[in-house]
């Protein structure tokens, strides 16, 4: 695994944002210097810090099957509600079977799905009757089902191996995710893709993150002021923190980065949804949502 320490731009640094100080405010470590900063940060926090996104151009290398199951042996341990883990993991290692379900290929593929069907396939089999059609279950479930594909992020990190997670299973019709993998159409939601592998060449930078104000709160919720908004731009306007997304925003004409990511990537919707969207059609169908609950 790479040890050399890649610099985050976490934005702790205000001036850096044309001297937007008051990002430094609710930093964690606020107050004492973090591990980062020092310099003196345990192999855990290093890999965590090493994390980035290989944006689909895995090289045809395969991972050895050990490997697999170690990232799915550790993908396992993160907390879950309950104990119930209520996720399923399908591995997908057939490259085109890959694409199809969400648009991108890498050495192998695990799909982290919202899933109750085992528990209330246990429950009638030992004579329960066990209900998870509820927003509150899918909302739980889905915390599980997060983590465990985080887990799985890291330590497939932590053995050189790079990573892709993907909504890439939600675009276009949905349905195809379903009958490709064998997916239950009740209780069971994809929630998303973990594309793995190793990168056919390393990437350019490393994205930034915001860490201060409008992420980290004190106490209590903190809104922006506007001063602290415009800061926020600044901090996404300057290149050398590489938060944007597209880093030719400028070149297209647009004054704020912010500009570009709020209209032309995300689009502008002018009202509320006139009609079911495809997304809530497969949730209410998966049993997780209805009028009652
Ligand atoms: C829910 C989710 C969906 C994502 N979908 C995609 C995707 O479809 N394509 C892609 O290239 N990256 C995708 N990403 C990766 C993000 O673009 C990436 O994490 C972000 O730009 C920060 O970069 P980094 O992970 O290299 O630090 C996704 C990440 C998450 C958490």
């Amino acid at each position: 695994m790479q040890t050399k320490l890649r610099r985050r731009h976490f934005l702790k640094n205000g001036l850096a944002a044309g001297g937007a100080m008051v990002l430094l405010k609710g930093l964690p470590g606020r107050g004492a210097e973090s591990a980062v900063q020092k310099g003196s940060m345990n192999e855990t926090l290093k890999t965590i810090h090493n994390l980035r996104t290989i944006h689909g151009n895995f090289n045809d290398k395969s991972i050895p099957e050990s490997l697999i199951q170690e990232i799915l042996h550790a993908s396992v341990q993160a907390a879950n509600a309950s104990n119930m883990q209520s996720y399923s993991i399908v591995v997908v290692k057939d490259r085109e079977t890959m694409q199809a379900v969400c648009g991108y290929r890498g050495s192998c593929m695990f799909v982290y799905c919202v899933d109750h069907t085992r528990h209330h396939a246990s429950s009638a089999h030992l004579g329960h009757a066990y209900r998870s059609d509820s927003i509150v279950s899918f909302v739980t479930a889905g915390m599980d089902t997060m983590l465990a594909a985080q887990t799985a992020v890291i330590a497939a990190r932590s053995m050189g191996i790079d990573s892709l997670l993907t909504n890439g299973l939600h675009r276009g019709d949905m349905e195809r995710v379903w009958k490709i993998l064998n997916l239950p159409e009740q209780f069971c939601f994809p929630m998303i893709a973990l594309v793995l592998g190793y990168p056919t060449e390393e990437p350019a930078v490393d994205k930034g993150r915001l860490g201060g104000v409008g992420i980290v709160h004190e106490a209590t919720y903190h809104h922006p002021t506007p001063e602290e908004l415009d800061a926020i731009t600044s901090q996404y306007d300057n290149p050398d923190n590489h938060l944007a997304l597209n880093p030719d925003w400028s070149q297209q004409g647009f004054t704020h980065y912010q500009d570009w990511l709020y209209s032309a990537w995300l689009g502008s919707r002018t009202g509320p949804p006139t009609e079911e969207t495809p997304m809530f059609r497969l949730l209410k169908r998966a049993g997780y949502v209805d009028l009652q609950h």
